[in-house]
């Protein structure tokens, strides 16, 4: 089954509490189960990128509902397209809290048909996000 991907970063609306923003994960969470989609998002405190990836009809149900969401605004979508396979099976849906400048510098990385350069030398959106999935998935295991 073809795996397509989304990406986007948004502002989260002022009045954002912790409790609300956990249950907005958890209903996200949720849902995207039922649609076999999967990803992340991560958060500054102030804005959010998000990576979803999924069947088409599931991701664009998903993706939908994001986009109704009243607790972000100014959406702005980064790549949309094909990916060869899932890049974030573990979860349908955590939140990472991302420092400020990091999740300044993706947003604004080289987003173009989700490539991986696999270099540190002039590293891809792509290279970023997944090396931030692979510390969070290292440090969920250490968890336990
Ligand atoms: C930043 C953000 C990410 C979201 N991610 C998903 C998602 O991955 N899947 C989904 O079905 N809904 C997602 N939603 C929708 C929420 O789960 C929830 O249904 C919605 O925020 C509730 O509406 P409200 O924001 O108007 O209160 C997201 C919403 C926001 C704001």
């Amino acid at each position: 089954m073809p795996i397509h991907a989304v990406v986007y970063a948004s502002h989260v609306a002022a009045e954002l509490p912790a409790e609300r923003l956990d249950a907005l994960v958890q209903d996200a969470a949720r849902f995207n189960v039922i649609a076999g989609v999967t990803g992340l998002l991560l958060f500054d405190g102030e804005r959010f990128l998000q990576y979803l990836e999924g069947p088409d009809d599931g991701l664009r149900a998903a993706y939908g509902r994001v986009l109704i969401a009243s607790s972000h605004f100014d959406i702005v979508q980064l790549a949309r397209g094909l990916i060869g396979s899932r890049l974030a099976p573990y979860w349908s849906m955590t939140m990472v809290g991302t420092p400020r400048r990091d999740l300044g510098t993706i947003a604004v990385a080289d987003w173009n048909s989700f490539v991986r350069r696999g270099s540190s030398v002039k590293p891809t959106a792509m290279d970023h996000l997944v090396r931030i999935m692979d510390r969070h998935r290292q440090d969920e295991c250490r968890a336990g």
